[in-house]
């Protein structure tokens, strides 16, 4: 894959004034958790704070300007987002975030009134590897429901086992909900081939995209899944504002998941009837302001190129992997080859607890993320009571990489072993 020679990381992260901060110890900020939420540039700060200076309104409502400029940004909000999945925008439902999202489509999976819902002894698979997010809805779904929930285990590597899959997802599968990254391992699941098998069972395959959508492109014609979510703060949007696609076919069968103003047809006291997409699933005034902040993160994504984005983070995930197996006693948890992974690193240092390794980085301006990744049964599994997790973007340098190997190393000598 080609790097624009444009594609300056530096440069990038002049646009982020998070950066022009000092942390603790008067440090630069070495921000590697963006994984958990991403640094806002100037122009999605400048889009969000300009919506209330100039067009504050309530969208779909009312009859004068504002509220017509604010319904037009909204709207205009949701085609940018139709184009970077290459979706059609009635396609493109507004929530408040990716979980609300997945919770959402459990939701109404499970109501009867839906022309597609489930039943006892209907089949959910899951993975190991999601986050609880994509997972506790799923499992409340199942508890509702009847229906049995299922799991593709994760092996020592950090992968998904795929043997006895053609068994696991059988024609009594009405879900597979998958991540598209797992947010702990950087491991990216074949989901090519796992949504063959579901196609070919009747499955519908819902893709938790949040650790995907803001590092590599995505084509939900290509990816020809039936759902996907994502969240805007993890690529550089506003907190409040998540996307739930779905193929209008799907989104025809399901009843809403939220009721109230502007996404009905017709009411009268004892039963009401649905808008059109996109709104019947959008109850309430709109996060507008939320959503022309996403669209301005997607314009600026676009600007850098998503396949460069892409390139760079991989760039720096190889440096990162290749120097760190030259420390003694840190290990990887997940996969240390390149093939099948993003850029999310997990690990481990042996004989320290991964939150004092966090508070040790965080005395050098290193910022990652500690813990078990709201992921504990993935924790369970690998017999882990948590990771260190550095999570690379586009702002991120080869310096910051060299800083956090520094660092790692000062963790050790600092509580003497290593
Ligand atoms: N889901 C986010 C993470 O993995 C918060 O850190």
């Amino acid at each position: 894959m080609l790097k624009a020679p444009a594609f300056d990381p530096e440069l990038i992260k002049s646009d982020f004034p998070i950066f022009n901060r000092k942390v603790r110890g008067n440090n630069r900020l070495i921000y590697l958790d963006s994984a958990a939420t991403s640094q806002k540039p100037k122009s999605v700060i400048a889009a969000e704070a300009k919506f209330y200076e100039l067009m504050n309104g309530a969208a779909n409502r009312g009859a004068h300007l504002l509220a017509e400029e604010a319904s037009l940004a909204y709207e205009q909000a949701r085609e940018r987002v139709a184009k970077f999945i290459n979706a059609k925008s009635q396609e493109v439902i507004f929530t408040k975030s990716a979980t609300e999202s997945l919770n959402g489509l459990a939701y109404s999976l499970g109501n009867p009134d839906s022309k597609i819902h489930l039943n006892a002894g209907d089949e959910i698979v899951v993975s190991e590897m999601e986050h609880h997010a994509n997972l506790i809805p799923w499992q409340q779904l199942a508890k509702r429901t009847g229906a049995k929930l299922r799991w593709i285990e994760v092996d020592k590597t950090g992968e998904l086992n795929l043997d006895g899959i053609d068994k696991l997802i059988n024609s009594k599968t009405k879900v597979v909900a998958l991540t598209h990254q797992s947010n702990v391992l950087g491991t990216i699941p074949p989901i090519e081939k796992l949504n063959k098998i579901a196609k070919a069972n009747g499955t519908l395959f819902i893709l938790d995209a949040c650790q995907s959508a803001p590092h590599f492109p995505i084509d939900v014609q290509k990816l020809d899944v039936d759902a996907i979510v994502f969240s805007g703060h993890k690529i550089f949007g506003p907190t409040g504002i998540g996307v739930l696609w779905a193929k209008e076919e799907l989104l025809e069968k399901l009843e809403p998941f939220i009721f109230g103003g502007s996404m009905i047809d017709d009411v009268s006291m004892d039963k009401a009837t649905w808008a059109q997409l996109p709104r019947k699933f959008e109850a309430g005034v709109p996060n507008m302001a939320q959503a022309v902040g996403l669209a301005a993160a997607l314009d600026y994504v676009d600007q850098l190129g998503m396949q460069n984005i892409e390139a760079h983070e991989l760039s720096l995930t190889e440096q990162f992997l290749s120097e760190v197996s030259h420390l003694n006693e840190v290990s990887v948890v997940g996969p240390t080859e390149m093939k099948s992974r993003g850029s999310v690193v997990s690990f481990t240092i042996s004989g320290i607890h991964p939150h004092d390794a966090g508070q040790v980085l965080d005395q050098y301006g290193i910022a990652v993320r500690t813990g078990h990744h709201c992921a504990w049964p993935l924790m369970r599994k690998l017999n882990l009571v948590g990771t260190v997790r550095a999570s690379f973007a586009a702002y991120n340098t080869k310096q910051d990489i060299d800083d956090l190997i520094k660092g790692i190393i000062s963790v050790q000598e600092y509580f003497r072993v290593g």
